[in-house]
């Protein structure tokens, strides 16, 4: 599907000469609890470009999943990235909250100005069009730099391509075009690493890619659902118990050969050390928080042996010092395999990209996106991209 990119928005901004704000799509949903700013960096060239075309940026984002009771929560303001961004970019980034009813162009003193969170109105989450032509206000042209949110469609991503002219920014064709030739080219044994904590949140994506990958490492806290589902107890960490039919069928339909951990680290407390312990001896009172030595050398041998490693999602509680070894091991791994072009390495997620580390820069292709990712590689047609496709009407 051919997207119009940043060089066909140059095209028509040279027939469209009054064009004076750019409402920009990010994705600023960025972890917390890590200093990970590479959702920053995407959209950082794409910002300087409109700046250099002398053009006003509007950057909208969500921020998290805030419910109804957390509309404009401090915790949920998009308030605090407004610095990170001005630090990114060198250029000062203003902030301006409230809701976006009462905001209008005369608001916006600054170059770049971003605005709150848009998971704070409803009409967002419903693709709502009234909601999109409230955002369509405040610019003449849209350019969607969020590839990560591109698998939801939200009023921000798809409803308002209906609106104003739109276009793909810098990155995001970037990364379509990127993972488009990787996977159009994966060489095997395909390996695919997912991890992350929620087998609920990826469950479609386990069915898929257990019908097309030659290996499947579950890791995570996604491994102790399927480990408590195969009759191991898994003490006091994070099981989904309603989900234990469906991994359980996934588990027996899958024509990849699916890998669990058979050891980890746990603890009564995320905050204390970690003990290495069996799979069988894990007590009620412990999480399992990491995989042990035992699994980090399984995955290990099964990555040696792989052509090609598609990885989302983290092996274990990273962010806690005492359980990032294995994340560590594995990137080390994965990355020295990656320079000797023995494997190609597809990483994607921000959590992910936040636990590799440095190592990311060692890997063959690495994806802002975490869900938005796997849907793409295993072969869905994602809203916000089929938004941007030729074919659709707003930009003519
Ligand atoms: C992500 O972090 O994958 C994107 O920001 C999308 O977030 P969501 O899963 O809350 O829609």
């Amino acid at each position: 599907m051919q997207i119009r990119d940043f060089e066909a928005f140059k095209k028509w901004l040279t027939s469209n000469q009054n064009v004076s704000y750019v409402l920009v799509r990010c994705d600023l949903n960025i972890p917390s609890d890590t200093e990970d700013l590479s959702r920053i960096h995407a959209i950082k060239d794409t910002i300087l470009e409109l700046l250099a075309l002398n053009l006003k940026v509007v950057l909208i984002s969500h921020y998290k999943r805030p419910n109804s009771k957390e509309y404009f929560k401090r915790a949920f303001s998009l308030k605090r990235i407004a610095k990170k961004i001005s630090k990114v970019v060198g250029e000062k980034v203003k902030f301006c909250g409230g809701p976006i009813q009462k905001i209008s162009r005369t608001d916006f003193k600054s170059k770049i100005t971003l605005l709150e969170n848009l998971r704070f109105y409803e009409g967002e989450g419903k693709n709502d069009e009234n909601f999109a032509k409230e955002l369509a206000k405040f610019a003449d042209v849209y350019i969607n730099e969020a590839f990560s949110v591109s698998h939801r469609a939200h009023a921000s991503v798809e409803a308002i391509t209906r609106i104003l002219p739109s276009f793909a920014g810098i990155s995001f064709a970037r990364e379509v075009h990127g993972l488009s030739e990787v996977i159009s080219n994966i060489e095997k044994p395909y390996t695919v690493i997912i991890g992350g904590s929620k087998v609920s949140s990826k469950i479609k994506v386990l069915e898929s890619i257990s019908m097309q990958a030659d290996y499947l490492i579950i890791t995570g806290a996604m491994a102790t659902t399927f480990q408590e589902a195969l009759g191991h107890n898994m003490g006091k960490s994070l099981v989904e118990r309603e989900l234990f039919k469906a991994v359980l069928k996934i588990y027996t339909d899958s024509s990849a050969k699916i890998i669990l951990p058979m050891d980890f680290l746990v603890s009564e407390n995320i905050n204390e050390k970690g003990c290495p312990c069996s799979i069988d001896d894990v007590k009620k009172n412990e999480g399992c928080f990491d995989i042990g030595p035992v699994s980090v050398q399984i995955f290990k041998d099964i990555i040696d042996k792989s052509k090609t490693l598609l990885w989302n999602g983290a092996i274990g509680a990273f962010e806690f010092a005492n359980f990032s070894t294995a994340s560590k091991k594995i990137s080390k791994f994965v990355a020295e395999k990656t320079k000797k072009k023995e494997i190609v390495s597809i990483i994607g997620g921000g959590e992910t990209v936040a636990s590799i580390g440095s190592y990311k820069d060692s890997m063959t292709f690495v994806s802002t996106a975490g869900g938005a990712f796997l849907e793409y590689v295993t072969g869905a047609e994602l809203p916000g991209i089929k938004a941007l496709s030729e074919s659709h009407v707003a930009a003519a």
